[in-house]
């Protein structure tokens, strides 16, 4: 994708000195049988930080995140959100804090027999509790699909959308509890380059007006650039490497100038 015409800033370092740290990775490891996916992964998500996590396709990227989240079970490691240990959670105390995280699925995961109100409604019905807590759902429905651009599609099928509406409206989804910490796999994959402009956009505002802090997976090393304050590179289930997309594009180590090629 080219987005070098774009007038994107260039994002600043995170300051990691003085900055909450909202979720956390400390030796993560994870087999598939003899496949050791992850084997020792350390990760720390600074407040209000966009941290970009690039690997090659198998690495590990996308079972790393569902670790995080508690949709696969790590085998070993600590797995921190919010200062929470979520390998200690149950119940109403981890579906609490699952609500504090958004998660923008690999593809965009629309449920096709439900509406675009219904498949926003999905994740508030699920976490009652929370949304008890603040405003009306409708206004909620209707909020999240403004700030994406698409309102007017509140009664369509997703088959009645393009794929990158199709994106807009799962990223209206994973905003809809507010959460502190968003999630993104591979948020501009299959979608043409403009279309994925489109969407890096769309996430940079939505952290923005949100302020949330985004975990992003990709391999669009131009959707990196645009996008990171900082960047970890997964090569064989570690963190092999960790900085700022200008410091890794200037490091001596060859498995790291792979990626910058
Ligand atoms: N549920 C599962 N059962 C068995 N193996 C799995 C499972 N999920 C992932 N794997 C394996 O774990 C490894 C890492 O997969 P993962 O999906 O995390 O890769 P990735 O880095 O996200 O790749 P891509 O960039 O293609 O999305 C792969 O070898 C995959 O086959
Ligand atoms: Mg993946």
């Amino acid at each position: 994708m080219d987005t070098t015409s774009l007038n994107f800033p260039t994002p600043k370092p995170t300051d990691t000195t003085c900055q909450e740290v909202v979720a956390e990775l400390v030796d993560v490891h994870k087999s598939f049988g003899q496949n050791q996916v992850l084997r020792g992964f350390d990760l720390k998500l600074y407040d209000g930080e966009n941290l970009v996590v690039i690997g090659k396709s198998g690495s590990g990227k996308s079972v790393m995140i569902k670790c995080l989240i508690g949709l696969i079970p790590a085998d070993k490691g600590k797995l921190m959100v919010l200062g929470k240990d979520m390998l200690a959670l149950e119940g109403d105390a981890l579906n609490e804090i699952r609500t504090e995280i958004g998660f923008l699925f690999q593809g965009s995961a629309l449920y096709d027999s439900m509406t675009v109100r219904e498949n926003l409604e999905f994740p508030m019905r699920r976490h009652r509790k929370k949304m008890g807590r603040i405003h009306n759902s409708e206004e909620l429905v209707m909020e999240a699909l403004d700030s994406v651009g698409l309102a007017h599609t509140v009664d369509m099928m997703p088959a009645e959308l393009s794929g990158g509406m199709q994106r807009r409206v799962a990223l209206a989804r994973t905003i809809i509890l507010r959460p502190r910490i968003i999630l993104y796999d591979e948020p501009t994959s299959g979608l043409d380059p403009i279309t994925a402009k489109e969407i890096i956009y769309l996430i940079l505002e939505i952290q923005k007006k949100y302020k949330t802090s985004s975990l992003i997976i990709t391999h669009d090393m131009d959707c990196a650039r645009v996008m990171a304050n900082r960047m970890i590179i997964i090569i064989d289930g570690v963190n092999h490497a960790e900085g700022t997309y200008t410091e890794l594009s200037r490091s001596g180590d060859p498995g790291v100038q792979a990626f910058f090629k």
